[in-house]
């Protein structure tokens, strides 16, 4: 039976060229993004197996409904992709504006629980796979970086979730990218990773036989 997985943050970047693997390796997807306009011209492109979700993953209920309506139309979910984060404008502790850490809060962290907390249920029933895209700022401390501590509850989140997890047959990986070329900057990052790579570590992850749990995988732009 085809396998769906749920993905947040699908509209662009990441999660939209994880969408388009992930299709491409005989997958369905439903798609989670505020911008409805961008998902709709991506489920064109992909077709039949993937469904547009509209919502902002900062919202529980919205989640729970895009994770309802993708089981009804495909029916099952086999992987969850807790990827929609976000950064900030305004770097620092002192000189940061904290409505925006809120944002960011509820997003990068809230988002992230959201997403578990929405899917679990129904991948309890498959045995299934969440991954969370954590970052290498989650590995490492960056000067004053209240993105990159966000990021650090995913990276611990994600091995929590593994322990859990693994009591029912389930898996988590955590997603950890260094820079990657996406609209998350306001510049291309030509010399950096293109999407496709991230896309590419999580079929890598969701590929493998179900007695091997892929934890982490890190990448990193060799320029
Ligand atoms: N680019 C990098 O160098 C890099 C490195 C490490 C980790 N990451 C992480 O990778 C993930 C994806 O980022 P990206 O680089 O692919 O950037 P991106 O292209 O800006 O993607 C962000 C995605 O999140 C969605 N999103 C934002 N707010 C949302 C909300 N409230 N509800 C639902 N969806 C929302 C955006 O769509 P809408 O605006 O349509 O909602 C978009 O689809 C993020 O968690 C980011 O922190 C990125």
């Amino acid at each position: 039976m085809t396998k769906t997985l749920f993905i947040t943050g699908a509209s662009t970047g990441i999660g939209a060229a994880t969408a388009r693997a992930a299709v491409a390796a005989g997958w369905n997807v439903g798609l989670m993004a505020r911008s409805a306009d961008k998902l709709d011209t991506l489920t064109k492109e992909l077709g039949d197996n993937a469904m547009a979700l509209s919502g902002d993953a900062t919202d529980l209920a919205a989640q729970e409904d895009a994770v309802r309506r993708t089981v009804e139309r495909f029916g099952t979910l086999d992987a969850a992709f807790a990827n929609a984060g976000t950064g900030l404008d305004k770097p620092g502790t002192e000189g940061g504006d904290p409505d925006e850490w809120r944002k960011l809060v509820d997003l990068n962290v809230m988002g992230v629980l959201y997403t578990a907390r929405a899917t679990l249920p129904e991948l309890r029933k498959t045995r299934g796979h969440l991954l969370l895209t954590g970052s290498a700022a989650g590995r490492n401390h960056i000067k004053g970086s209240i993105y990159s501590a966000s990021k650090w509850f995913v990276h611990g989140y994600a091995g929590n979730m593994s322990e859990e997890m693994r009591e029912w047959g389930g898996r988590c990986t955590l997603i950890s990218p260094g820079m990657v070329d996406t609209p998350f900057f306001d510049e291309a990052k030509p010399d950096k990773l293109k999407p496709e790579d991230i896309a590419g570590a999580v079929m890598f992850a969701i590929s493998q036989d179900p007695r091997a749990e892929v934890r982490e995988v890190h990448v990193m732009p060799t320029g």
